[in-house]
């Protein structure tokens, strides 16, 4: 087979101006700095790219410069820190303050002075903040592209925390901005095993003509985890994990697996065909939805070798709370491709391991000429997409044993994604802020998706949220695989 080219690098990015909300926080310290060090480094942010860092705390320009030395000392090489401080400013800002908005138009322009950059508002606050803050920047203007240059708002997930909710954010997010300005991101779209399902579907002849009812069984997408909450009580009760993880990231693999080939990758195209996926999501069935739906909740036990507390047992969470921290759903798309396959979507907190991967399993062949010998039965072919921690693609088939008598012997073709060559490679984060910064909108969510998806979770999310009429929730060990009712329905 003749080696592909490494893949190009991207060209650096127009400068920005990159106003932070939240600039103390967790997600801009753990995330947004270190994908900018990591464009930064790969030579994709223009030296002109200014970073206007905003938070409540009343910080000077020095202290702030200390506190991010001291989160990013171990994230980010001090090479780049050098590169990537002197373009960071410090703005306290109270969104309350009716001249907030004013405040931080002077502040940009201040920052602009030399020429009119684009600017990329990035909300990494509280979800409760996106419409206070979106309302801010609207009301001073600052939505309005009209010197020539773009302004773009990111929005990280959860977008609302049901339909009503989601509209009401977006309703907002519409009055000031429009829609090819707003970037909802969802970071596992940035993952480059979850892009390359895409390829791998559509760049291959192979693939397509057995990729649908006829010859798949079923699909399971799972994405275990063996930490727990951790320090985020606050939201995680208030989410669960189909808030968390399932409104998002596993209804993202679900269309990525299920979704027709558009016509072009072009962002409209590819986020049209997604969403075509959502709108096929047959109802669940509220009567029988002990057949479609486990949810689960972590009680104590080992992880990595050392005892955990339970979720209930973790600081902030109420001793009652019955938020799921586990959930399988098996779901249905009515529409020729997929009608009658199942897709199993799994998902939870403190299992055995973290395991990202999308299993695709085969019918069996129709009848076993090796019967005689094998038996009626041979173990059917999987396609894997591991995503974490094994990046690989792994195609499971039957061959004959070696030896002088017949049998069969499974063997795995695999590739290996991590070493697939591509020097370029970008982490999540910087992925996407990239794309932010260019004004790519592929791999984001569109609010048509948001909305279907919400209104499909929308009944259990009600179920689940009420007092009065809980849906069974089951408790499973930590560091084990997940409740026992779950693993006899093959989830
Ligand atoms: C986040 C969820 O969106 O995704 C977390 O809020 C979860 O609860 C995380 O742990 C998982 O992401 P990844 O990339 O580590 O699989």
């Amino acid at each position: 087979m003749t080696a592909s080219p490494s893949c190009p690098i991207a060209t650096q990015a127009a400068p920005v101006t990159l106003v932070v909300f939240g600039a103390t926080g967790d997600l801009a310290m753990r995330k947004i700095y270190p994908a900018l060090a990591s464009l930064c480094q790969n030579g994709l942010l223009s030296h002109d790219t200014r970073i206007l860092a905003v938070g409540r705390k009343d910080l000077t320009a020095e202290q702030y410069a200390t506190l991010l030395g001291e989160k990013l000392a171990t994230s980010i090489p001090a090479s780049c820190m050098a590169d990537l401080a002197p373009r960071v400013r410090y703005l306290r800002l109270d969104p309350d303050d009716l001249d907030s908005g004013y405040t931080l138009s002077l502040a940009m322009d201040e920052l602009d002075r030399e020429a009119p950059k684009n600017r990329l508002f990035y909300l990494a606050v509280p979800p409760g903040a996106y419409i206070p803050l979106a309302t801010m920047l609207g009301e001073a203007g600052l939505g309005r592209e009209d010197d020539g240059t773009s302004v773009r708002i990111v929005v990280e997930k959860p977008f609302g925390r049901d339909l009503p909710t989601a509209r009401e954010l977006d309703e907002v997010l519409h009055r000031y901005f429009r829609e090819r300005q707003i970037f909802r991101i969802d970071h596992y779209m940035a993952k480059e095993t979850v892009q390359n399902v895409l390829l791998l579907r559509f760049a291959n002849a192979l693939f397509e003509p057995v990729w649908n009812r006829r010859f798949i069984d079923h699909i399971r997408i799972t994405a275990a985890e063996d930490l727990g909450i951790g320090h985020r009580a606050g939201f995680y009760d208030q989410a669960g994990v189909l808030r968390d993880m399932f409104q998002n990231h596993m209804m993202m693999l679900l269309s990525l697996c299920a979704m027709e080939p558009p016509s072009m990758f072009e962002a409209e195209l590819v986020r049209d065909e997604r969403s075509k996926v959502f709108r096929a999501l047959r109802p669940l069935d509220l009567e029988r939805l002990d057949e479609q739906l486990i949810l689960g909740q972590y009680g104590p036990g080992m992880s990595d070798g050392q005892a955990v507390p339970g979720y209930l047992q973790e600081p902030g969470v109420p001793a009652d709370s019955t938020t799921p921290t586990f959930a399988w759903l098996k779901v249905y798309l009515d529409n020729w491709r997929w009608q009658g396959v199942p897709f199993h979507l799994c998902s939870g907190k403190r299992l055995e391991a973290k395991h990202t991967e999308i299993t695709v399993q085969f019918k069996n062949v129709p009848v076993s000429m090796f019967r005689r010998t094998q038996g009626e039965i041979i173990p059917p072919n999987r396609l894997v997409i591991g995503i974490h921690p094994h990046e690989v693609v792994r195609l499971e088939v039957q061959t004959k044993g070696q030896g002088s008598t017949l049998c069969l012997q499974g063997q795995s073709m695999e590739f290996s994604y991590g070493t697939g060559g591509g020097g370029g490679r970008l982490d999540d984060y910087a992925k996407v802020l990239l794309d932010c910064i260019t004004g790519d909108q592929t791999l984001f969510w569109r609010q048509d998706a948001v909305e279907l998806c919400w209104g499909f979770l929308t009944p259990i999310l009600e179920r689940c949220d009420c007092p009065d009429n809980k849906l069974p929730l089951h408790t499973y060990a930590s560091g084990g695989p997940g409740p026992r009712v779950a693993q006899r329905s093959g989830a």
